[in-house]
C-alpha cells in the first residue's frame, strides 16, 4: 500500500513530465528521442550522439531476439524501445505515467513502422499493471530516481519477471558518503528528498533472492552530461525562454549547476545495474 509521501512523488513526476515547459525542454534540448545521461567520448560531444551509446551498451549485456518480451519502466519518448524492436525484433512494452510523452512515443513508433512490436501503456512502476512471470527482461533508464519507494519498484520488477528474468537499468544515484546539505539543492530540481545508490540496489536484490547482481560505474559521464545540457540551454537561452518561460529556464539552469557541481565533487553516481533472477547466464 502506498503512503502519502509515495503518492506525492508519483503525482509530482506525472504533473512535471506532462507539463508543457518540461515536455518542450526535454524534447528540444535532449534531442526528442532519449531523456537520459549519455556516454561521452569528449566533453563537447552533442547530447544526441552520446545518448544512444548507453542504450547500445546495455543491450550488449543481454541476449535479445524476436522471442524476447521486454518491459521498459519510465520509457519517456521510447528511444530505447524503438532501438530494441528495430535491431533485435524485441517485443517491447513501454510503461510510463506521462500521457504527454506516451502520445509522442506512439506517434514516433508508428512513423518508424514499429507500432506492432511496441505497446505503450500508461501506468506507475510502483504498481506494475501486469501479472507475475510476464517478462524476460525489465529495462529502465534514469526513471526510478523519481520514486519515493525504490524498494517497492525493485520488488515489483522481480514479481513480473519470469524465473530466469533479468533487470537492467541505469539510475541517478548518490555516493555512499554524500552530505545531506549537498543533496538538498540537487534534489530540489527533481522534487525529491532522497536518491538511491549502487549499494542500496545491490542490497535490495539480495533481500529479494536475486542470484546475481553486477554494477558498472559510469559516474564520470553524469557530470559531462549535465554540463552539456546546461551549455545547450545557455546557448539557446532566448529560444528556450520563449518556449518554456523565463522562470522555468532560469530555475533549470540553476538546478543543473548544482548537479554539475555535485558530480564534480564525486557526490553523485550513475551507471548500469544488472540483476539476474537465476544463476543461468543468458548472455549470448
Ligand atoms: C528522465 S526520464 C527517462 C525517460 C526514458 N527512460 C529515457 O531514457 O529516455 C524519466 C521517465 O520516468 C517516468 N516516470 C517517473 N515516475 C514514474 C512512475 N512512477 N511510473 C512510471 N513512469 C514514471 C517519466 O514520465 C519519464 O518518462
Amino acid at each position: 500500500m502506498s503512503t502519502a509521501t509515495e503518492k506525492t512523488a508519483v503525482d509530482k513526476a506525472e504533473e512535471y513530465y506532462n507539463s508543457t515547459p518540461a515536455d518542450e525542454f526535454y524534447f528540444k534540448i535532449w534531442g526528442g528521442t532519449h531523456i537520459h545521461v549519455g556516454i561521452y567520448d569528449h566533453a563537447k560531444e552533442p547530447i544526441k550522439d552520446a545518448s544512444p551509446k548507453i542504450v547500445h551498451m546495455m543491450a550488449s549485456k543481454l541476449k535479445l531476439d524476436s522471442n524476447t518480451k521486454l518491459l521498459d519502466l519510465g520509457s519517456g519518448y521510447g528511444g530505447a524501445a524503438r532501438f530494441l524492436a528495430k535491431k533485435f525484433g524485441v517485443q517491447v512494452t513501454c510503461l510510463n505515467l506521462s500521457e504527454t510523452q506516451n502520445e509522442r512515443n506512439r506517434g514516433l513508433n508508428k512513423e518508424a513502422g514499429l507500432d506492432k512490436l511496441i505497446t505503450v501503456v500508461e501506468g506507475n512502476f510502483e504498481d506494475i499493471p501486469f501479472p507475475e512471470n510476464s517478462f524476460d527482461i525489465v529495462w529502465s533508464q534514469d526513471a526510478i530516481v523519481h520514486s519515493a519507494s525504490r524498494e517497492l519498484v525493485v520488488q515489483e520488477v522481480v514479481r513480473v519477471l519470469n524465473d530466469s528474468g533479468e533487470f537492467i537499468f541505469t539510475d541517478l544515484m548518490q555516493t555512499f558518503d554524500c552530505p545531506k546539505s549537498i543533496l538538498k539543492p540537487v534534489l530540489d530540481r527533481i522534487h525529491l528528498d532522497s536518491l538511491g545508490s549502487f549499494g542500496f540496489y545491490v542490497e535490495q536484490a539480495r533481500k529479494l533472492g536475486v542470484k546475481k547482481t553486477e554494477v558498472q560505474d559510469l559516474s564520470e559521464h553524469l557530470t559531462t552530461h549535465y554540463q552539456r545540457v546546461m551549455e545547450e540551454t545557455q546557448d539557446r537561452y532566448d529560444e528556450m525562454v520563449e518556449t518554456c518561460g523565463k522562470e522555468y529556464i532560469d530555475t533549470m539552469i540553476q538546478g543543473l549547476k548544482h548537479w554539475v557541481e555535485a558530480g564534480k565533487n564525486d557526490h553523485l553516481s550513475w551507471g548500469i545495474i544488472h540483476m539476474n533472477k537465476s544463476n543461468v547466464d543468458q548472455t549470448a
